[in-house]
């Protein structure tokens, strides 16, 4: 007896299915983004495999000869190395990013580099007419690229034409929320039509080796499926984020089969197109302001790059009756709430009668916990209304009874710090044990701190 297809609900969010209609999703908590999904009866397949249609898999031991994928590098160092190296033929990466953040900049960027290596590259555009990717490309000055563009949402067509092109090396599809399947009965951008779609340009770039780029928004309000309905059929997902306000934009990795996942690409987005950023300290302290009370610098790490960032902190003490105001950007609310109470608790600051903000200067997003030596620097200096000093760089986690614990990869911190001409640097105190830091950088002077307190006394004796 044929089962009538059941259905299920899919989260246009984050991907994940339901058995039953409900108004938020259960898994990621968005409202109003579950959407039906028909599935196909199971019998014909499963009838399939009892029939004995299978065929013997070859088994292979584990150890043997490994051939790594040839990587083909696009010639954008910053785009390569979040990449892990280059594109790797027949392997799929979804970009995603918010609308407008420069997505398909990127992308016509990229191709048009890739183009020009000599390698055959398709531009295949749902958004935007020829003309208009024409003179994106005269605007960013790569009008002369032997670039193949198409405009089309039409998978079934855009599939015989990759399968009729030989010698395609990559293809760039932007976006899948606009690709079409005839054969699915529902719109482009739904669950269904950007799953299927996927589904047969991946099939198509496996076939024909080709590296296949797909370009996904991400979308807040459900109306399109995101790029995490697709994370799982994908071999890399980036996600391409920066505050429209400012001119800096960062590549990151959030799954990599091919590569690691904690590097990120910078670029500076500028009317000729996005530039890489090669210094990203420079970019980041470049509107930095000596001699103000309630700033430090940190010396952070991007992945496996040092990376030097402005912790701006402000007290004002508080209005109104209710409670203080903890405003945050670019770092973890509850971690300063956290530093605040170590701060009163330990060091008898008085804060819990202030309003605080706190900012990482510049739009970046900072996550890493070797950040609370900067943010509380930032915030004793504003609360002592004396400045760090300007050659001065901070780095270390502070624990809930106040100490100062080590953070990886010191050496890379002081290197870039004494790079980019800074004297000193304050840092967690070395245990006698596993000491593996070498001599520090050439003029950086170090003051090797165990304890909180020591920041604040410090900066009281300056005063
Ligand atoms: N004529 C122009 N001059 C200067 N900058 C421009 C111009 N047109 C666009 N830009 C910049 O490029 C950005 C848009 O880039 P792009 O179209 O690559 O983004 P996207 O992520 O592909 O957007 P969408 O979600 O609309 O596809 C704009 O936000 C703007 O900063
Ligand atoms: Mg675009
Ligand atoms: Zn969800």
């Amino acid at each position: 007896m044929a089962k009538k297809p059941s259905r299920t609900y899919v989260c246009t969010n984050c991907g994940a299915v339901h058995a039953k209609w409900a108004g938020q999703c259960d898994a990621c908590g968005e409202w109003n983004t579950l959407e039906e999904m028909a599935v196909e009866p199971l019998a014909a397949s499963s009838a399939a495999v009892r029939g004995g249609k299978g065929r013997r898999v070859a088994l292979q031991a584990l150890e043997g000869e490994i051939k790594l994928p040839p990587r083909t590098q696009t010639g954008i160092a910053e785009l390569d190395r979040v990449l892990g190296g280059g594109l790797v033929p027949a392997s799929v990466v979804l970009v995603g990013g918010d609308p407008g953040i420069g997505k398909s900049t990127l992308l016509l960027q990229a191709a048009s580099k890739l183009a020009g290596k000599g390698e055959r590259v398709l531009y295949i555009s749902g958004e935007e007419a020829v003309d208009q990717i024409r003179l994106r490309a005269q605007r960013l000055g790569v009008a002369g690229a032997k670039l193949d563009l198409a405009a089309s949402i039409n998978v079934a067509d855009i599939v015989a034409t990759l399968e009729a092109e030989p010698d395609v090396r990559a293809v760039v599809i932007d976006s899948i929320q606009t690709m079409w399947l005839e054969t699915i009965d529902s719109a482009p951008g739904t669950v269904s039509q950007v799953r299927a779609c996927a589904f047969e340009l991946i099939r198509a770039a496996k076939r024909r080796s080709f590296s296949l780029i797909l370009v996904g928004h991400v979308t807040k309000e459900g109306a399109l499926a995101g790029p995490r309905v697709l994370e799982h059929m994908v071999d890399a997902v980036m996600y391409f984020e920066g505050d429209r306000g400012h001119q800096f934009r960062i590549l990151r990795a959030a799954k990599n089969r091919y590569g690691a996942t904690d590097e990120i690409g910078v670029f500076a987005m500028t009317d000729r197109g996005l530039e890489e950023v090669s210094n990203p300290s420079a970019l980041f302290l470049a509107e930095r302001r000596g001699n103000i009370a309630g700033s430090a610098v940190f010396a952070g790490l991007e992945g496996t790059r040092p990376v030097l960032l402005e912790v701006q902190a402000l007290l004002a003490p508080k209005g109104g009756d209710g409670a203080p105001r903890r405003a945050v950007v670019g770092w973890d609310t509850g971690r300063l709430s956290m530093l605040l109470a170590v701060l009163e608790t330990r060091c008898g600051l008085k804060l819990s009668g202030m309003d605080v903000y706190l900012n990482v200067a510049g739009g970046l997003k900072v996550a890493e916990p070797a950040a609370d030596l900067a943010v509380a620097a930032a915030l004793v200096s504003a609360a002592s209304g004396v400045p760090t000093s300007p050659g001065e760089v901070y780095f270390g986690e502070v624990g809930l009874s106040g100490e100062v614990r080590q953070v990886a990869q010191a050496d890379a911190r002081l290197k870039e710090a004494a790079k980019l001409g800074f004297d000193r640097a304050v840092l967690p105190r070395r245990i006698a044990r596993g000491n593996t830091r070498s001599r520090p950088p050439e003029g950086l002077h170090l003051r090797e701190i165990g304890h909180i307190s020591d920041l604040v006394s410090a900066e009281m004796e300056a005063e």
